[in-house]
């Protein structure tokens, strides 16, 4: 069993250069490059270093020179407003060449960095594939991200131009950009050259001319551009993803490594061919949208869907079964958080049945943990393998996966199959030593990473070493622990850091913490992510008051509530801060999270040796059934 897989993966990791170089014969290279991997500056490795591409020209150029100009590239649908709209790979290059020439007369150029905040919209993908046909490097902010966090990525990545829409549109409220651009922009130290701004129809807004322009005016007489020759090693875009501090961390990618990897995972992991309908659920504000809703499927030339709907309430828990029928999507990619949510809503399937999903073959699910039952249910209803796999921001494709197409791997429920071929995966333990199998430890990838992974930090090299590649010499730290067992199954158990998954959204308690602490009547805090049934993980956040604060705690609360709100932004579904007398800590002053996380998720904790006063503990237990978020007895 697994045998073709396992030499595959074998093949990788004992030559490298050999299997990445045969791999990159499949993608379009101005000049094709000769030194495949440069090892010379460890932990800075370079991936083709002598080879000269252009991203654009693998996700659309090639595909029209191939003669699959009139395929179709992007599928969009919004069930909010009821629009639907199917591009061409003609039509997206005629689209995109004239937002490149726009940005073009608006003076970017080649190293720029243009900051994308926009709904799920086609304009949004233009946007980054028209920067990369320039060589502008495209960062891509979140919608659900507050204004500040919109400044500080303004700040480090010095952007020259914003790109925003007039509005998005989520269930039960409209989205408007404008005015949180607005306040970003006033608050980041960095000025911005211009905003440029796509009017949604019915949702127009004022803008302030020079500085403010709309996409329509921008492009009306703007000229079809073509791609530039970009070195491989040079960068296509940032993404900043949270950090163990409030200060997110950019991850950049490269070019030729990232276009070579992820046209490589479309047919070997998700068996996709150019003539299929993939879909991938997610927002291109996150990994997964830049990933797999953008490049990877466009680099294979399929044709990929846009959705700016939710798995619930646009309108119904049947929304993803009507995207799959009426497209024929063949494979699905989510958050297993999705499939909670459509299971709370219609546990019994009843709106599946009035679909036809006779086209579809695989659901692939990755971004946090997907629960035994959750993926038992979604096979049984669909009838098809549910795959979970694992990987993150760092890396912008999988580490581990079944390969579906190489050889379907047995499922394990709870585990995220095994390492793919390109990443070593081991487990060392605390003491320093690599783990037998089975055995607990701290999860990391043998150096080198695999082309298409992150090959430093935006301006940070310093950080890039010291965070990912110090700890464990010659590996990169996941910040993930678990184990790999008798048969190479991965089992992702939980982060080392202070990162929770929300929603399949990620964040930093750390960064909530510096919020809360901004409060003025606030001594000091704690958030913790505690589990959640339909979100995976939720943060709470446990207040101590200054002495002498006379505000009641109800109103601190709802303050520190909406702080969170504003800075951070809705998607950190921040809702609970339950004011508490004292924090429990050890006797060198660390506070116990993980034994106040334990408690609140109702699980066994042994009483730390260390701590100040154990009496605390059921203080804070009584305030957590107090607050709700513990049951009594
Ligand atoms: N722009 C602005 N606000 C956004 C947003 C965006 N792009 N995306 C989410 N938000 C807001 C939501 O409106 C919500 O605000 P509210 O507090 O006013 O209700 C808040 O952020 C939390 O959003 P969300 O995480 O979407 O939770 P939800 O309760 O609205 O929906 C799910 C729950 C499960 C339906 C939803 O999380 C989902 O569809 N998840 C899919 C998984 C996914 O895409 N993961 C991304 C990584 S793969
Ligand atoms: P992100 O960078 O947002 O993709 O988040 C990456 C983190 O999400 C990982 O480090 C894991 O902690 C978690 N994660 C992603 N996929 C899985 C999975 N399949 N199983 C468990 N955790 C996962």
């Amino acid at each position: 069993m697994s045998e073709k897989f396992n030499k595959i993966y074998t093949q990788s990791i004992n030559n490298p250069e050999k299997f990445w170089q045969d791999a990159s014969d499949d993608i379009f290279w101005f000049k094709k490059p000769t030194k495949i991997l440069n090892k010379s500056n460890p932990p800075f490795y370079k991936w083709f270093e002598d080879g000269v591409t252009n991203t654009c020209y693998n996700a659309l150029d090639f595909h029209i020179d191939q003669g699959n100009g009139k395929r179709i590239a992007l599928i969009y649908d919004s069930p909010i407003t009821g629009n639907k709209n199917k591009l061409t790979y003609e039509e997206l290059r005629s689209k995109v060449s004239k937002f490149a020439g726009a940005l073009k007369n608006q003076g970017v150029m080649k190293g720029d960095r243009v900051i994308i905040y926009m709904p799920m919209i086609p304009e949004a993908v233009i946007a980054m594939l028209a920067c990369v046909r320039i060589g502008a490097i495209h960062s891509v902010v979140f919608g659900g991200f507050a204004s500040n966090e919109l400044a500080s990525r303004i700040d480090d990545s010095k952007a020259k131009i914003l790109v925003t829409a007039s509005c998005g549109f989520e269930p039960g409220r409209t989205v408007e950009y404008k005015p949180l651009v607005d306040e970003a922009i006033k608050q980041a130290k960095h000025k911005i050259d211009k905003m440029i701004l796509f009017q949604r129809a019915g949702y127009e807004v004022k803008l302030n001319a020079p500085k403010e322009v709309s996409w329509e005016e921008v492009t009306s007489n703007s000229q079809e551009t073509d791609c530039i020759e970009m070195n491989s090693n040079e960068f296509a875009y940032i993404l900043y993803t949270s950090g163990t501090t409030g200060t997110p961390k950019g991850i950049v990618r490269d070019t030729g490594g990232h276009i070579v990897a992820l046209k490589w995972t479309m047919k070997n992991i998700y068996n996709i061919d150019e003539d299929d309908i993939w879909w991938s659920a997610s927002d291109i504000g996150w990994i997964v949208g830049h990933s797999y809703i953008v490049y990877a499927p466009l680099f294979k030339g399929c044709t990929t869907v846009l959705f700016e709907g939710k798995p619930v309430g646009t309108p119904d828990a049947g929304a993803f079964w009507k995207i799959i029928s009426d497209y024929k999507v063949k494979s699905l990619f989510t958050a297993p958080t999705a499939f909670r949510a459509i299971k709370k809503e219609d546990p019994d399937g009843k709106f599946f049945s009035k679909y036809n999903l006779s086209k579809f073959e695989s659901l692939f699910l990755a971004g946090e943990r997907a629960d035994p039952d959750t993926i038992k249910w979604a096979e049984n209803l669909l009838k098809v393998p549910v795959i979970d796999h694992w990987w993150q921001t760092e890396t912008s494709w999988a580490i581990s996966s079944n390969c579906t197409g190489i050889e379907m791997m047995k499922t394990k429920y709870g585990s995220a199959c095994k390492a793919v071929p390109g990443y070593d995966v081991k487990i060392i333990k605390s003491d320093q030593t690599l783990a037998k199998p089975n055995e607990m430890g701290d999860i990391v990838v043998k150096l080198p990473l695999p082309p298409g992974t992150f090959p430093t930090l935006w301006n940070a090299d310093k950080r890039y070493k010291e965070n990912y590649m110090s700890n464990y010499d010659g590996y990169y730290q996941t910040y993930d622990a678990g184990h790999i067992d008798e048969d190479g199954y991965i089992w992702i158990m939980s982060r080392t850091d202070d990162i929770i998954n929300v929603a399949g959204h990620r964040l930093s308690t750390g960064a909530i913490e510096e919020v809360l602490s901004e409060h003025q009547s606030v001594a000091e805090c704690a958030v913790l992510g505690i589990a959640d049934k339909l979100k995976g993980q939720l943060p709470i956040g446990l207040i101590v008051l200054k002495a002498g604060v006379d505000k009641d705690n109800e109103t601190i609360s709802k303050e520190c509530i909406q702080m969170v709100r504003d800075k951070i932004g809705p998607v950190a579904a921040f809702k609970v801060a339950i004011v508490i007398k004292r924090l429990p800590k050890t006797r060198s002053g660390k506070i116990l999270r993980g034994t106040i996380r334990k408690i609140a998720d109702n699980v066994e904790y042994k009483m730390p040796p260390t701590i100040d006063d154990p009496v605390i503990l059921d203080e804070i237990k009584k305030d957590l059934i107090k607050n709700n978020i513990l049951k009594d007895g």
